[in-house]
């Protein structure tokens, strides 16, 4: 890839599901990836380009996230697409740990990545074509009610929702935020799981193919994380072929 062209990514929870098809799509691509993860001997570190930088959200320290943007260069794109799947070692408070991993570790990143590039860069020269572009991996269910999550997932979603409208308008002009909310995803691999499910019989008969996978969902996160402007920010972006726009009663 042209070096001019080559970006530099920042992906939270990218080791695994949308996070890793979004990783190995930008890899792929020639673009350089930074992932969070706790763990960092996983598969990816084959593919060029990405390197795991392991931290563990539920135990985030402001000196971690220092580091992060003392020791790269600004990053032209930083999606948080970690997952709360309960205490790593054993004892948990589920809602508590769930909140830190997937709301207050955001709100921390952008709080500190904020102040990093007004550091780095002088306000009064910002080019708005070369902002940096922060996404959330969100969910239809930051707005609606779905009955196989509880009620600490929907308020997360909903918290991370209210974190991009407030950051929208707390960018100094340095970053657009916005949402991508897509309905269940198939992860790569996990399709024969999924092929006989209801959920994905139910979207066939709206989309003709089923339910969503998280290749093309990889695909829309990196279309705004590279191509959006500062106009186009504070959105909460929904990727469910528009079923959620059919009348709740009219649903089978
Ligand atoms: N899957 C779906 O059907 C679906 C549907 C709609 C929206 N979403 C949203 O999409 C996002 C990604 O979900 P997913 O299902 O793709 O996730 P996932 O497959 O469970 O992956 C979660 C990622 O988060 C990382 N992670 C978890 N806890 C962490 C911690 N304490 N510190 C650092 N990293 C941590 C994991 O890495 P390690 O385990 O290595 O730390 C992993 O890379 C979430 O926001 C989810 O709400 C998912």
């Amino acid at each position: 890839m042209d070096v001019a062209k080559m970006k530099t990514f920042l992906i939270l929870g990218g080791t695994k599901g949308i996070g890793l098809s979004i990783s190995k799509q930008l890899a792929n691509e020639g673009h350089k990836v930074f992932i969070i993860s706790r763990d960092n001997y996983i598969n990816i570190e084959k593919i060029p380009n990405v390197k795991i930088i392991k931290v563990d959200l539920l135990n985030l320290e402001k000196q971690n996230i220092d580091e992060i943007f003392n020791n790269h260069p600004i990053f032209d794109g930083i999606c948080f697409a970690q997952r709360y799947r309960g205490s790593y070692k054993g004892k948990s408070n589920k809602s508590l740990e769930e909140y830190k991993v997937m709301v207050d570790s955001i709100a921390n990143f952008i709080i500190q990545f904020n102040q990093h590039i007004k550091k780095s860069k002088n306000s009064k020269n910002i080019n708005i074509d070369k902002i940096s572009r922060l996404l959330i991996i969100g969910s239809t269910y930051s707005t609606r009610i779905g009955k196989d999550q509880d009620w600490s997932y929907h308020s997360v979603k909903s918290a991370q929702l209210s974190l991009v409208k407030y950051f929208s308008l707390n960018s100094g002009g340095f970053f657009n935020i916005n949402m991508l909310s897509p309905g269940t995803v198939v992860k790569e691999n996990s399709d024969s799981f999924w092929s006989d499910h209801p959920k994905n019989k139910h979207w066939i008969e709206y989309t003709s193919v089923g339910l969503i996978n998280s290749k093309i969902v990889a695909k829309e996160a990196i279309n705004i994380m590279k191509n959006s402007s500062i106009y186009f920010t504070g959105n909460n972006v929904k990727i469910d072929s528009g079923l959620s726009n059919l009348y709740h009663d009219q649903l089978k």
